[in-house]
């Protein structure tokens, strides 16, 4: 429990860092091919079914110039995924409370696990990858011969979607492990990991871990990574400013919430101290403040400070 608790407020943490942390967008034409690819796949992992059992994961099969790349899929009922989750699913460990948008009955997860070809179609300049890119995509299950359906929107709500990565190539990085999500749309956001081979995410994409290259090729940055033109430029920068806003107003917002706290329990002290005060056997007009008796001085919450003195002379 304990241990949940605390990936919680290191997924929280997280969330908050991901404002600071980088996200990039994808080269249009390297967008385009991964996106083919994921239409092919949900393709081939549909007709992996033929009469499905509800929970249980299909390996498909994926043509032989692809060979090394891995795809199964699950068929759930929309309101198992929501209450019950999928302890494991492959690499996926997926919480309870995932809802998908807009609803259906049923639906599939489609997991890919890229292998070799993890490089050629998520390359990923200034960064190698330690392990293969997994996918996790969900789709509409109520006809299971579609081809070229959408994906399905689904959000983790209350705890994050994990993705442990066991076959971590031992490496003495370290600190230098990042964990890399790129999401459908052609954004890539470059993350610390929870520990060591976890990852969380709260939506669907391709998931991997990642640690900067010494070779002289940049990191991914907004600057560097686009190709082809100002309005990408500009929507990257749109996205980052409103990224640095949004983490602000929350940053301003919690530190609101703080000091109101701080000072909510520095006025109970207080007036409990004043009321001792008068319980002690002076004699003072009183009025009430909600729940508190307090001396009339105070009431008017003028000078606080003076009327302390004033009590502790009359104390003495
Ligand atoms: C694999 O072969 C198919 C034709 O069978 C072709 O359309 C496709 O582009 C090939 N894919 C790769 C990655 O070579
Ligand atoms: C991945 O490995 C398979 C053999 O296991 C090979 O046929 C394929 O060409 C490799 N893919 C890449 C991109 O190197
Ligand atoms: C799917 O295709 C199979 C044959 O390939 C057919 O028997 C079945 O009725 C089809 N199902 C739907 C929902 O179209
Ligand atoms: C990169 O780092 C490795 C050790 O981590 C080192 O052996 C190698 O020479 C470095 N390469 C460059 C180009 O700096």
């Amino acid at each position: 429990m304990r241990v949940k608790t605390s990936l919680i407020v290191l997924f929280s943490l997280q969330c908050l860092l991901f404002v600071q942390l980088s996200s990039a967008e994808f080269p249009h034409d390297v967008l385009v091919s991964a996106r083919l690819l994921d239409s092919h796949l949900q393709d081939w992992a549909f007709k992996a079914f033929s009469s499905p059992r509800t929970g249980l994961p299909y390996d498909g099969e994926v043509p032989t110039n692809l060979t090394g790349i891995k795809v199964s899929a699950i068929r759930l009922r929309s309101g198992s995924l929501r209450e019950r989750g999928v302890q494991s699913y492959k690499e996926f460990e997926i919480p309870i409370g995932v809802i998908e948008e807009p609803y259906v009955e049923r639906l599939v997860l489609v997991y890919h696990n890229l292998g070799n070809w993890s490089h050629k179609f998520y390359p990923l300049p200034g960064y190698s990858y330690l392990a293969p890119v997994l996918g996790l995509l969900a789709y509409d299950g109520t006809n299971l011969n579609a081809s070229g359906l959408h994906e399905l929107d689904i959000r983790a709500s209350d705890e994050p979607i994990l993705i442990k990565f066991p076959d971590l190539k031992h490496s003495p990085f370290g600190p230098l492990v990042k964990c890399v999500y790129f999401d459908l749309h052609g954004s890539v956001h470059i993350d610390i990991p929870l520990h060591g081979n976890l990852c969380a995410t709260s939506q669907q994409g391709h998931f991997s871990i990642v640690v900067e290259s010494n070779a002289s090729s940049p990191a991914p940055s907004p600057s560097g990574e686009v190709q082809g033109g100002g309005k990408n430029t500009k929507s990257t920068l749109l996205r980052k400013v409103v990224l640095y806003v949004v983490g602000g107003i929350v940053l301003l917002a919690v530190f609101g919430v703080l000091v109101d706290r701080i000072r909510r329990a520095l006025k109970r002290t207080e007036i409990r101290e004043l009321e001792n005060v008068a319980e002690s056997g002076e004699n003072l007009d009183m009025t009430t403040i909600g729940d508190y008796k307090v001396p009339l001085a105070f009431g008017t919450r003028t000078r606080p400070m003076i009327n302390m003195i004033t009590f502790l002379r009359l104390l003495s």
